[in-house]
């Protein structure tokens, strides 16, 4: 029996397993790549704003998304509590991507236009003073730093290498935009625009 000879001979097994996987696992993935609703940004998606990309970059140093994931899964528990679930189109703009996987805190991928920017600012100097309960630490510093500007020109020019449509125009002068905007403006400004692109997410 050919199957015999299979079965009883570790090293092709390997072999023929690793073959069957493959296939199934390129047919899983490979379809992704050229489907137009995971490659495609979604009607109405711009890329950040000056500002916004230095707020996301802070939220980026300061590991928000160490408790926080942004990425809503299409169950209802989470479209309830959250809104519509997320779609890949939302994300191409993204690099990195900060979906996270740890929600020691809520999702954070509609919070968009939940909260008034003076509550964020409250919130983030001190989660105790609107959440008693929170656990949340605070971040003070957001207050007194500012933004120099160096280098949101080049963060900008290394996206647009990567496909995201920033014109020339947009870049230019993105520096002397945000030069000494405080850090929290930045990082409200970059809440703020969290998963507002889909209508009637909320
Ligand atoms: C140690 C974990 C932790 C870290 C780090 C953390 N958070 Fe939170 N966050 C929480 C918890 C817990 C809550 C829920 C209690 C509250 O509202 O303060 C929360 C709530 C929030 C909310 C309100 C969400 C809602 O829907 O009510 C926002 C906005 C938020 N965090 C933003 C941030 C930002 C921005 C950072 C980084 C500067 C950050 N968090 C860092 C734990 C964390």
């Amino acid at each position: 029996m050919k199957h015999e000879i299979v079965e009883k001979n570790v090293g092709l097994l390997s072999v023929l397993i690793l073959v069957v996987i493959s296939f199934g696992g390129l047919a899983e993935i490979v379809p992704l790549f050229f489907q137009k609703d995971t490659t495609q940004a979604v009607e109405g998606l711009e890329p950040l704003s000056p500002l916004e990309l230095e707020g996301r970059d802070i939220y980026i140093r300061e590991g928000c998304v160490g408790c926080h994931s942004q990425m809503i899964r299409p169950f209802r528990a989470e479209t309830e509590r959250y809104g519509h679930y997320s779609v890949a189109g939302e994300f191409v703009y993204d690099h990195p991507f900060l979906w996270g996987s740890k929600r020691t805190g809520p999702d954070l991928a509609r919070v968009g236009g939940r909260y008034s920017d003076d509550w964020h600012r409250a919130h983030l100097y001190n989660p105790r003073d609107v959440v008693p309960e929170s656990i949340m630490p605070a971040y003070p510093w957001l207050f007194e730093n500012t933004l120099d500007g160096q280098s949101t020109e080049r963060k900008m020019r290394a996206l647009q290498s990567m496909g995201v449509p920033y014109t020339d125009e947009q870049i230019e002068g993105a520096g002397r935009e945000v030069r000494g905007e405080q850090e929290i403006t930045a990082l409200v400004a970059y809440l703020q625009q969290l998963g507002t692109v889909i209508e009637g997410t909320r």
